[in-house]
């Protein structure tokens, strides 16, 4: 049976949607990188860009010259949101304990999940992450993109957010790390009605369900992971948006029992793909 979805799926145009130039996207050179130091001093920090492997330090640097070289009116939170943060890692390294306060209760009108509260308890030193709350957003089924949307997104959180995100969280949300309060309905508002793109869960309620890449792309899979975690997302919407348990609850679909979205590792109820019965040989085939 052919996959239909519940509602008519508009299809986006960057290039209708975008906030940047291209100039702006692309506003630093390779050398300008190499000799930028940002404002705070954070030699442990920086241990964690040395060896063969990728680095979020290094990626945040990048970020953090990105926004200094934006103009002020093309963000609408502090530009030194990267270098606070990097700057309050360092002061964490340095007395051997977190500096984030715990998140308390925020997030958008009419849902009680998907947005995670996170203040820093040394705002006086990094006022821009005074606030730094993070927003899960509902992955699509098996994580299919296309480059429209992905540039929208990463416009949209460059403007109204720290421009950070994690692609994707252990959740199987894409993350969206760090922004202020006021900033929380203008992102849900854009994500929801301009984007057909809904929160994820959080909190005591049903956390956002994840399924295998399944039958999309794998010859493994025994029934379509993609159809259901769809379906039971869908049909579950009150639990996922409003926490009614008294504790967090997931569903995970695994196509077969090579198990790769973990669900017997990471959810409170697995869906695993298995023969039916005896296993048929179609002697004509
Ligand atoms: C007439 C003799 C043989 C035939 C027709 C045959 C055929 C095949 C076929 C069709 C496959 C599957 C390839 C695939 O994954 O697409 C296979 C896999 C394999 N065969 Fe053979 N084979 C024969 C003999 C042998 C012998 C003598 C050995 C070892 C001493 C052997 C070891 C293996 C192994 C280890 C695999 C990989 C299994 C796996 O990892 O899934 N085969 N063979
Ligand atoms: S769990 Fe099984 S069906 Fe799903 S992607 Fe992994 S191997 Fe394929």
């Amino acid at each position: 049976m052919a996959f239909e979805p519940r509602e008519p799926q508009k299809e986006l145009k960057y290039d209708e949607l975008r906030i940047y130039t291209d100039e702006e996207l692309s506003n630093y050179t390779e050398e300008e990188l190499k000799n930028f130091k940002i404002k705070h001093d954070i030699p442990d920090v920086e241990e964690l860009e040395k060896g063969p492997w990728p680095s979020f330090v290094a990626d945040a640097k990048r970020e953090a010259l990105h926004r200094r070289k934006l103009s002020d009116d093309r963000m609408m939170i502090e530009r030194d949101v990267v270098e606070d943060l990097l700057g309050q890692l360092q002061l964490s390294f340095d007395d051997g304990e977190t500096h984030w306060k715990h998140g308390g209760i925020v997030g958008v009108f009419g849902y009680g999940g998907g947005v995670i509260g996170r203040y820093s308890d040394v705002p006086e030193k990094y006022p821009s992450i005074a606030h730094f709350h993070t927003l899960r957003v509902n992955q699509p089924a098996s994580k299919f993109y296309n480059s429209d949307y992905l540039r929208t997104i990463c416009d949209l959180w460059e403007y109204r957010g720290s421009g950070l995100m994690n692609m994707h969280g252990s959740t199987g949300d894409i993350i969206f790390l760090g922004t202020f309060t006021e900033q929380l309905e203008p992102i849900f508002y854009e994500l929801t009605h301009v984007l057909q793109q809904d929160l994820g869960g959080s909190g005591s309620n049903l956390r956002t369900p994840s399924c295998c890449v399944g039958r999309a792309r794998c010859e493994w899979a025994c029934f379509d992971t993609q159809d259901m975690c769809y379906e039971l997302t869908h049909y579950y919407q009150d639990e996922l948006h409003r926490p009614a348990f008294p504790y967090k609850f997931k569903f995970k679909f695994d196509g077969c029992p090579n198990c790769c979205v973990a669900s017997i590792a990471r959810a409170d109820m697995s869906f695993i793909g298995t023969w039916r019965d005896e296993i048929r040989i179609d002697q004509e085939a």
